[in-house]
């Protein structure tokens, strides 16, 4: 009989909550919900309460008032709790072995840094803050002694594919250490469908509105890593999120194009050998691994089948039309505070493409605008990632007011 592990799930209405509560739902014997957050959709969040029991729960302090009125002469001992302050004390509730970092972009920042502090295992999918400051992160980790546990298909496709020691190493926030170290990584690929525009011609891409960029032909996803799938502003994150995570150069990460997205991502051995994860798209794979490691237990995925399948398919990413994947590189490289930067303008163009107030080929326009006029700075801590941060979404902002050109 396993040991049961308390989890607190951060963003438990979202895409990565919902999967993670289904993987949970799956084993009564093996996991129990301690902790639990939302932000607008308290709803929901009170029918995960209901349901689950946990301990503590957190929605944002405008909507905790009409949360806490759903269950005001229930006699249930959940502590409900708002704002930021409210999903830190999810993040760090002692009770938690395990948090899923399940929050959508800067927003789940502070409550990771939180879940790292307090030396939890930390599942994570919210890959902005990894992108924001995963140096700092895995700084963190090495003092708290939190374990890192990547559920990113593809990070978690390389994670799958390490050996032990270094998947420990990883875990503790020291990465793999490049390739001269004997480890025998030499370099990454990550996959990429293409997303839903992967043949769209470049005039056509000028038309496209949120509808088009929500239809995404594989994965099922929150609206925000939908429409950076549509940009391939997604891979380009998950190219910083690769580096910061495994401790390797942007030289090191190539990123393919592969429709069917059965390949989640390969290790590229010195001796030649290609080691890679494949799985059908579900984020479930993922998460269960994280949620059981180093065991693994029924996710609720069937296996792939080849016949079904048919054909794997690989080409060269498009830069032209999606330019978004090279100013990510760009910010790889630079690194310090420009993939900061580079985050906080891609949710600001993002939100305002989602509300129809920039199209989508405006998106890399005002991203590379941001990115030419950034001054880099080393990042030290976490109070000064939230200034850039703040001062980036400040800049965006106007600039949307003012007026993008087309590109
Ligand atoms: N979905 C996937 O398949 C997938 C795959 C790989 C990685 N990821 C990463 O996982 C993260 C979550 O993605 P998702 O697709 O699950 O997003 P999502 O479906 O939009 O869910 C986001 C969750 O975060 C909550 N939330 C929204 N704004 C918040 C705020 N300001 N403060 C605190 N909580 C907030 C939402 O609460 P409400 O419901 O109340 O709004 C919801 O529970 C992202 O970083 C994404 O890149 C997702």
């Amino acid at each position: 009989m396993p040991n049961i592990t308390d989890v607190a799930i951060l963003g438990a209405t979202g895409s990565i909550g919902t999967s993670a509560l289904n993987v949970i739902r799956l084993h009564p014997d093996r996991f129990n919900v301690v902790g639990l957050s939302a932000w607008h959709r308290t709803e929901a969040l009170a029918a995960l309460v209901g349901e689950l029991s946990p301990r503590i729960a957190a929605v944002s302090t405008e909507h905790v008032d009409a949360f806490r009125a759903q269950f005001r002469g229930t006699g249930g001992d959940v502590t409900l709790l708002g704002g930021s302050a409210g999903l830190k004390a999810v993040a760090e509730y002692p009770r938690a072995d395990t948090v899923v970092a399940g929050i959508s972009g800067a927003a789940g920042l502070e409550s990771t840094f939180a879940a790292v502090d307090a030396g939890k295992r930390i599942l994570i999918a919210n890959k902005e803050p990894l992108v924001m400051c995963g140096g700092l992160l895995r700084k963190e980790a090495r003092r708290s002694g939190a374990c890192l546990l990547p559920i990113d298909s593809e990070h978690n496709a390389i994670f799958q594919c390490l050996p032990e020691a270094l998947q420990q190493s990883v875990a503790n926030g020291l990465g793999v250490r490049g390739t001269d170290n004997g480890t025998g990584v030499e370099r990454l690929t990550l996959t990429a469908s293409g997303g839903p525009f992967l043949r769209t011609s470049a005039a056509d891409l000028r038309q496209v509105g949120p509808k088009d960029a929500l239809q995404h032909p594989t994965w099922d996803m929150g609206p925000k890593i939908s429409v950076d799938s549509a940009t391939l502003m997604n891979k380009g994150l998950e190219l910083i999120e690769a580096c910061t995570l495994f401790g390797l150069d942007e030289t090191q990460v190539e990123v393919v194009i592969h429709p069917q997205s059965a390949l989640h991502s390969v290790v590229h051995f010195s001796d030649g050998s290609l080691i890679g994860q494949m799985a059908n798209p579900d984020m479930r794979v993922p998460i269960a691994y994280g949620l059981a490691y180093p065991e693994r237990i029924a996710s609720g995925v069937h296996g792939l089948d080849f016949m079904t399948l048919g054909r794997l398919e690989f080409e060269s990413p498009d830069s032209e039309r999606f330019p978004c994947l090279e100013l990510a590189r760009a910010a790889a490289r630079e690194g310090g505070s420009v993939p900061t930067a580079l985050n906080a303008a891609n949710e600001i163009a993002v939100q305002a493409f989602l509300a129809g107030r920039l199209g989508f080929c405006q998106i890399p326009v005002l991203i590379r605008d941001i990115m030419d006029h950034h001054n880099k700075v080393s990042v030290k801590e976490l109070g000064q990632v939230l200034e850039i941060d703040r001062e980036v979404r400040q800049r965006a902002s106007k600039m949307l007011a003012d007026g993008i050109p087309a590109s």
